[in-house]
């Protein structure tokens, strides 16, 4: 039989897909699972938002016809005067904006557009697994910037040997960050991106995924704000954890024309784009009320304080993160002998409660493991429950 391609084999098992598994034959040992691994929103779509779904389906069923690939002009316009609000920018909605069959989609297929077999691109370590992924299936070359604590989880640029930097087309930035949950305090870091990539002429995805999920006042900047980023940036947006709406696969990207370009061009071989009733539910989310956000953000950061301060009291050292649902935990001192995922197995067996290995994240991220917000309070209370007899 014929095997899948090499690019295929080359990359690791799915972090998540690894989990899955795990939990399944916890699952039939009956074991009540508290799952936090994947970054799965628990929380509801905006009432307003499935009812224009609902409307837009019952009442207009011409839209079941094949959508434009790039997004309908009405969901583009939305998109950009979402970013004309949250950041004062102003872009074109027929060539600077596009639709998205969720972020994942674009910032994966970016790499295809853009990269020809063994082309390198810049992925931080650890990363959001397609940031990587998306560049071995384009057949590219990935060399990886680490994310270290002591550089607050920012990739040190000085680091990346010249004739690497001079082979680069692509570098890939995400902030607030999966999984480390950093954040740029101020534009300085994407000053020097912007510098960096203008003088090696490197195109930049910035993964803006969590730029509403933001505590504590904190309020996450665009990368395109840099003066001249537009030049050689495009930035992707998702409704899955802005409004809940993981499920509905339905993301944007915004910037430079001619990047967007290549990947338009690449998503109308590939897709057809995003069904039309979920685009103007898409616009009735990015132009209805926005309250909506502040009730998600308060409750993330409710049970970021209730599990931050509970580890910590059980002597399970984390910080506090400014942004994203996620915790970025080193592996507890008692365990630390450890590897991630034998952490996370043993984890799940003794108590029940699923986190996410950092190593899934690439080899940069062992020693850590991610822990996503996505439950009700009872359930961290009793997941501290259980942690405290572990750690004890
Ligand atoms: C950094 C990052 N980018 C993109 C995505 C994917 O978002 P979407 O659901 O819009 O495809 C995620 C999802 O977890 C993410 O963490």
């Amino acid at each position: 039989m014929v095997e899948c391609s090499d690019k295929l084999k080359k990359l690791p098992p799915y972090v998540f897909a690894v989990m899955k598994n795990l939990m399944k034959d916890a699952y039939s040992k009956k074991l009540d699972v508290i799952d936090l691994s994947m970054g799965n929103p628990d929380l509801p779509t905006p009432r307003h938002v499935i009812d224009r779904l609902v409307d837009t389906v019952t009442n207009h069923p011409n839209t079941h016809r094949y959508p434009q690939a790039k997004g309908m002009p009405k969901f583009r316009q939305a998109v950009c005067q979402f970013y004309k609000n949250r950041f004062d920018l102003t872009f074109d909605p027929e060539t600077e904006a596009l639709a998205l069959v969720g972020s994942k989609e674009g910032v994966g297929h970016l790499a295809a557009a853009i990269l020809d077999a063994g082309d390198i691109a810049l992925v931080p370590g650890p990363s959001y697994p397609v940031h990587y992924n998306g560049v071995i299936l384009a057949g590219g070359q990935v060399h990886l910037m680490p994310l270290l604590e002591e550089n607050k989880y920012l990739p040190d640029l000085t680091k990346i040997p010249e004739d690497i930097a001079r082979k680069a087309k692509l570098i890939y930035i995400n902030y607030p960050n999966n999984p480390t949950a950093a954040v740029v305090e101020d534009l300085k870091f994407y000053e020097e991106v912007v510098s960096f990539a203008k003088k090696y002429d490197i195109i930049v995805a910035s993964d803006l995924a969590y730029s509403e999920i933001c505590f504590d006042g904190y309020r996450a900047p665009s990368f395109l704000q840099v003066p001249g980023a537009k030049d050689v940036a495009v930035e992707f947006g998702s409704f899955s954890k802005t409004y809940n709406m993981a499920g509905w696969r339905m993301g944007f990207a915004v910037g430079n024309a001619r990047i967007l370009g290549y990947l338009e061009k690449f998503k109308s071989y590939m897709d057809y784009g995003v069904f039309t009733a979920l685009q103007l539910a898409g616009v009735a989310a990015l132009t209805g009320p926005q309250d909506c956000i502040t009730e998600t953000c308060k409750v993330y950061q409710r049970r970021r304080d209730l599990m931050v301060d509970g580890l910590n009291k059980l002597g399970w050292k984390v910080n506090k993160p400014k942004a994203t649902m996620y915790l970025w935990a080193p592996i507890p001192e008692k365990f630390k002998q450890m590897k991630s995922l034998e952490f996370c197995e043993f984890l799940l067996k003794e108590t029940g409660v699923a986190v996410a290995p950092g190593n899934g994240f690439g080899e940069n991220g062992e020693g850590y493991v991610r822990i996503a917000l996505v439950t009700h309070d009872n359930r961290f209370h009793d997941a501290l429950l259980r942690l405290k007899k572990l750690l004890k």
